[in-house]
């Protein structure tokens, strides 16, 4: 049985959450396998709002198992928080789901690290503030990582952090002389009870998750693989380095779930009818004016996880394709189409100029992305509200080419349509 994947083919909050749920019905398991609790992922159903961060979105659906891959780097008290929180909804995620014992571990320092780092002159990224850089820095270093595993075992934890507590506090103490920024040093017997206080409540989630889908897998369950970020926040293949941490494509299934990569044949990208992005970083498309308050506003463009602003943009096709691309998408969902009524003209972003040359390929480093100017093509907008169309024929004629020139333009046939949050509020044509 093939497995899927559901990928954000933009800068993160296309909306994946609703499709995830939206599928959630045709599958067994739900698994994350990158990022952390630096995602947001919103859904409507049945007349309640849920918002998970590091939890999967298959959690509000009592036919799925969920699993939290090796490649997510955890913050127990959030993950604890989440699983409380759904608890209070009469969701009980208890047998329903997993987590990996090789997923790295988030600790306080690992924010403080990013608090620092972010409050330098120079550098910022404009990241969540959830420890997710250093915490996957430490991974990939070494030296200082902890994955969960190593929660459940009390002595070898103590060691640990009295090993890599006292690095730390050298290591931010000479950052925060640098800024004048106060740091008060971090106990790691203090940090040492509390995370073996949260080991005793997440050890009966633990499991060697990649062994899990490899057997899922052969006794032909259905998997579905829900990517936080979007594509163009990718740590290799996106606007970097105002990127995450992460491998958030498809690519990042094999090392960050422990499946192969054979074992996902199909890839559904989702896209909002237009462009949003949050933190620093280049975005041709980007709306300083009347029109992207406006969609801002409409859109509810404000992230989930740090309330920020989103910043808003047209539609960018040639970023799409080049993540299509990078993704291997099968198919696209267009999502937040209700958010463009009562415009007069819409405008598609369809090659750049770059220095007198125009191109069609994305340059994905930061410093050539923005030199490039975005060449539109514009359409006619229309005034009808399209939050109460479930069929492609209940849309007005220029909504339904607005639709057809994405397709198009992606190469890709739409799967969905999606006219508003609730799971109700879609097209599938
Ligand atoms: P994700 O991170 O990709 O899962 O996306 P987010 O949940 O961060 O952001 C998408 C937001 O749009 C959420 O608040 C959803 O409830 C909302 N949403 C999803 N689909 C639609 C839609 O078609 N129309 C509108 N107006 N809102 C939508
Ligand atoms: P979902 O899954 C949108 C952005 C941050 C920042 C950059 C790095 O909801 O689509 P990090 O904290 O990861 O080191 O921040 O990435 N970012 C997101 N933007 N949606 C997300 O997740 C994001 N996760 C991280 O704003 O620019
Ligand atoms: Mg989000």
């Amino acid at each position: 049985m093939p497995g899927t994947c559901v990928v954000g083919l933009q800068w993160g909050d296309e909306a994946k959450g609703k499709i995830v749920d939206l599928l959630g019905d045709q599958f067994d398991f739900v698994v994350r396998y990158n990022g952390g609790a630096n995602a947001g992922h919103t859904v409507v159903a049945n007349g309640k709002t849920f918002k998970l961060s590091l939890l999967p979105t298959g959690v509000i659906r009592s036919n799925v198992h969920s699993v939290i891959g090796n490649g997510v780097v955890v913050y127990p008290p959030r993950f604890l928080e989440e699983v409380d929180t759904l608890r209070a909804g009469s969701i009980d995620v208890a047998g329903a789901l997993s987590l990996s014992d090789h997923a790295h571990v988030i600790f306080p320092y690992h924010m403080e690290e990013e608090r620092l780092a972010e409050s330098a002159v120079e550098g910022k990224i404009g990241t969540t503030g959830r420890g997710i850089g250093p915490c996957y820095q430490d991974k990939v270093g070494r030296r200082f990582a902890i994955r969960v595993g190593e929660l459940l075992h009390p002595k070898h934890l103590r060691e640990r952090l009295n090993l890599i507590v006292p690095f730390k506090n050298r290591l931010m103490a000479a950052f925060a002389n640098d800024q004048a920024d106060a740091f008060k040093p971090l106990d790691a017997g203090r940090i040492a009870d509390d995370y073996l206080g949260f080991a005793q409540r997440i050890r009966p989630f633990v499991a060697d998750t990649s062994r899990m889908l490899q057997e899922a897998f052969s006794r032909g369950k259905r998997v579905l693989f829900e990517a936080a970020q979007g594509s163009l926040l990718d740590v290799d293949h996106g606007t970097y380095p105002y990127v995450t941490s992460s491998s958030s494509l498809p690519s990042g299934i094999w090392s960050g779930a422990g499946v192969p990569a054979k074992n996902v044949q199909r890839v559904i990208g989702v896209v909002k009818a237009y462009t949003t992005r949050v933190g620093q970083g280049p975005f041709p498309t980007e709306l300083h004016d009347e029109t992207g308050e406006r969609i801002r506003k409409i859109g509810r463009e404000y992230g989930t996880v740090t309330g920020r602003p989103r910043r808003v943009g047209w539609f960018d096709a040639v970023a799409v394709r080049y993540t299509a691309a990078l993704a291997g998408a099968d198919e696209i969902t267009v999502m937040l189409l209700d958010v463009l009524s009562g415009l007069s003209e819409l405008k598609l972003c369809t090659a750049y100029e770059i220095d007198g040359e125009r191109t069609q390929h994305f340059p994905s480093d930061a410093f050539q992305l923005e030199r490039c100017k975005p060449v539109y093509e514009t359409i006619p907008g229309w005034n009808d509200d399209l939050t109460a169309a479930r069929t492609l024929s209940d849309l007005p004629a220029s909504a339904r080419r607005y639709i057809d020139r994405i397709a198009e333009l992606a190469g890709l046939k739409v799967s969905v349509v999606s006219v508003g949050p609730d799971r109700e509020q879609t097209i599938q044509p």
